[in-house]
């Protein structure tokens, strides 16, 4: 077990400063290196670092390439655009050192193979941090889902549900990855918020897997009339054909006979949800409505058309997966309600032992898959489209993961006495 660890972060916009000067917080993480293909970024990287820990000295890199070669870095994480994780996390792989992906989708089937090789070929781990599995409410449901409690489960509807026009079409401005996916793509570009949790609580690549999948999209308006509004009828943004649906909607399959429906839903205005609902045989749960019933403990009112339901945010403290508690006890801490912080010591707290990530390469290529065959899908009229298997049939009886209060295969009480 190490003490510390030195870690190099490449892609330093928004998400990858914020992820950094969380890191910067904790006493047995040293940044060391940062990467940017924009000297500015870089430079406002390096400013933080002295700022938060000016015992560090940090070193700014304009090519990944070069930042992974360092050879006292621990870990490499990946805060970058989405066609460049799975690049930048082999370079890291093949360089002998942990890689971290922040969350997206792939852009070819081929890519996620690579990173499934690179893992395989060489022995080091690499984790997608998807915070959505660390999320309270995702936690607490995994726990309920570990014992059991929905019964057994039939179908799970998640989404990626925000109103993103203004960043989507002021993309140029920005300098941000988003506005050329969205001009130019057209399928579910970001599938994991919702699914990660999903494929925890389906087992995926641990005794269950995804089979196919078929996509449909709908017309694409919403970033258009936005842009009209905006920027004014006769701007150049207003004259763009977005290839974007404005709604996404993918059906996949799993071995064990489950559902998924997900929704990739970010051009339109709305209210921000994950729409997470979990169906099992004896209960179910709701995310819109913040609604659950389980069979047996809500009475069915008589004369009522429908059973009782509770509050979920109510009943969360007693519902909270135990690490949710030790986080509260500790303080929580990070963006997004905490699942930041919890997913970045899921990832350090491995690199540290030397041990497997929680999330692996082959929750990686399987999630992350999902994008580009939704693609695939959408472009042939929502023809069903195989999921391959990427753990080449070791999903069938993969012994458990590591045993870690961060763990999402099982949840292990007696390490929170
Ligand atoms: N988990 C979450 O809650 C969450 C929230 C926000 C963003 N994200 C993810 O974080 C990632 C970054 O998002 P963002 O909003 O900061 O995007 P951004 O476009 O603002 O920043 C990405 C940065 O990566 C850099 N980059 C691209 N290619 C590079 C390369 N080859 N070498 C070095 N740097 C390179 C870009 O120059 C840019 O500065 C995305 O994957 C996004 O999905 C996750």
């Amino acid at each position: 077990m190490k003490d510390k660890i030195r870690v190099g972060y490449v892609g330093l916009g928004g998400r990858g400063k914020g992820q950094m000067s969380l890191s910067l917080e904790m006493d047995d993480i040293e940044v060391v290196a940062v990467c940017d293909v924009y000297d500015d970024r870089v430079r406002e990287a390096l400013d933080i670092i002295r700022q938060k820990r000016p015992e560090i000295e940090a070193q700014g890199y304009a090519d990944y390439r070069e930042l992974v070669k360092r050879p006292d870095l621990d870990a490499v994480v990946v805060t970058s655009s989405w066609q460049m994780h799975a690049r930048i996390a082999e370079a890291a792989m093949r360089a002998g050192k942990y890689a971290a992906m922040e969350v997206g989708g792939a852009s070819s089937v081929e890519e996620c193979w690579r990173l499934v090789r690179a893992y395989e070929e060489t022995g080091v781990p690499c984790m997608m941090l998807e915070n959505c599995c660390y999320g309270r409410e995702e936690l607490a449901l995994l726990d309920m889902v570990k014992k059991n409690t929905f019964g057994e489960l039939i179908h799970l509807d998640g989404a990626y549900a925000h109103d993103l026009r203004d960043e989507i079409t002021g993309g140029l401005i920005r300098r941000h990855y988003r506005f050329r996916n969205f001009q130019r793509r057209n399928g579910d570009l970001y599938p994991t918020h919702a699914l990660g949790p999903i494929a925890n609580m389906l087992n995926i690549n641990r005794g269950n897997r995804f089979t196919m999948l078929t996509s449909m999209a709908s017309k694409s308006r919403g970033l258009h009339d936005f842009a009209v509004q905006k920027y004014g009828v006769d701007h150049e943004y207003a004259k763009i054909n977005w290839n974007e649906g404005d709604i996404v909607t993918t059906l996949i399959k799993c071995a064990n006979g489950e559902t998924i429906r997900l929704r990739h839903d970010d051009c339109l205005t709305r209210i921000y949800s994950r729409e997470l609902c979990v169906r099992g045989v004896r209960g179910m749960y709701q995310e819109d409505g913040d609604r659950y019933l389980i069979e047996g403990e809500n009475p069915w009112p008589e004369g009522s058309w429908e059973p009782k339901w509770m509050k979920f945010s109510e009943d969360l403290p007693k519902r909270d997966h135990p690490l949710w508690k030790w986080f509260q006890q500790a303080g929580v801490k990070g963006g997004h309600g905490g699942m930041d912080f919890l997913v970045q010591r899921a990832f350090f707290e491995a690199v540290k032992a030397g041990t497997q990530t929680p999330i692996d390469v082959y929750d990686a290529a399987a999630w992350m898959s999902i994008t580009t065959l939704s693609e695939q899908s959408v472009a042939m009229g929502s023809l069903p489209v195989p999921v391959p298997d990427f753990t080449n049939g070791l999903w069938l009886d993969r012994g458990p993961d590591p045993k870690s209060r961060y763990a999402l295969d099982a949840v292990h009480y007696d390490l929170f006495d």
